[in-house]
């Protein structure tokens, strides 16, 4: 009977101990799926009915203004990639106008960019007079180590591969500031094309000067043109070129 009793009371107690056992095991998984949703509801998901707050308006207002600038550093990105120079150049220095034109002319017909060598002093009508022996332009081209000052911005010439270099001819040669200008870049692994325009003279040496000047690049013979030549002569010395 003792026995029996013993057995009993034993019994009893696991019973209970079994069920404490499960009611912690119940209470600490429910707490732990609270901290859960708890986790979920305080990241980026609204409970139902919040309202907003002007604090959440404000970052909401950060975070769009954060995103806006992403996508205008993107846009700009973009922009910078999406707008590469050309593959052909054509540089040019022009006093009156007449290189000007052929070098536009060259520019549109090759889908080229341009380049102006502008003379840091600008030329006046008196410094252009070659019947003054006296004047700016004779005293340059009398003297072959004249180099006359640029004040265009530099350019890179990074990724072109062909250039065309265009200008009036002064005394039978290239005036001194396309000595300058070449002096002041490496051609390497660029086909240079010289032009000249003139009233009647050809290029001379003035192709030859240059590339000497040069030092660098593949420079091929080019070509003397007048006044105002038709966009089918260049044209058709291009391809001649090619
Ligand atoms: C200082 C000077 C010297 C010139 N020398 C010559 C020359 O030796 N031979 C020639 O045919 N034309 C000569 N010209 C005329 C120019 O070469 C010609 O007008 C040219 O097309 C002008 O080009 P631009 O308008 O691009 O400056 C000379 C012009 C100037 C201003």
């Amino acid at each position: 009977m003792k026995k029996l009793m013993t057995i009993l009371v034993a019994g009893v107690l696991a019973f209970g101990l079994a069920a404490c056992a499960k009611k912690e095991e119940t209470s600490t998984t429910q707490a732990s799926q609270s901290s859960q949703v708890t986790e979920v509801s305080s990241s980026d998901e609204k409970p139902e009915g919040t309202e907003t707050t002007e604090a959440d308006g404000a970052t909401s207002d950060a975070q769009t203004s954060a995103t806006d600038a992403s996508t205008e550093a993107t846009t700009a990105e973009v922009t910078e990639t999406a707008a590469p120079h050309k593959e052909v150049l054509v540089i040019y220095f022009s006093a009156t106008g007449t290189t000007k034109d052929v070098a536009e002319k060259i520019a549109k017909i090759e889908d080229a960019d341009l380049y102006e060598i502008v003379p840091a002093e600008p030329y006046s009508e008196a410094d252009l007079d070659w019947n003054d022996s006296d004047s700016r332009s004779t005293k340059e081209q009398n003297d072959s180590s004249s180099r006359p000052s640029i004040g265009s911005a530099q350019i890179s010439l990074d990724g072109y591969k062909k250039i065309y270099i265009g200008y009036p001819i002064w005394w039978g040669e290239e005036p001194r500031i396309l000595d300058t200008f070449v002096e002041s870049y490496s051609f390497d692994g660029i086909t240079m094309i010289p032009f000249c325009t003139s009233g009647s003279s050809g290029m001379g040496r003035s192709g030859k000067n240059l590339e000497e000047h040069a030092g660098s690049g593949t420079w091929l013979d080019g070509k003397r043109f007048g006044a105002g030549p038709s966009e089918d002569t260049i044209r058709s010395w291009i391809e001649d070129l090619e």
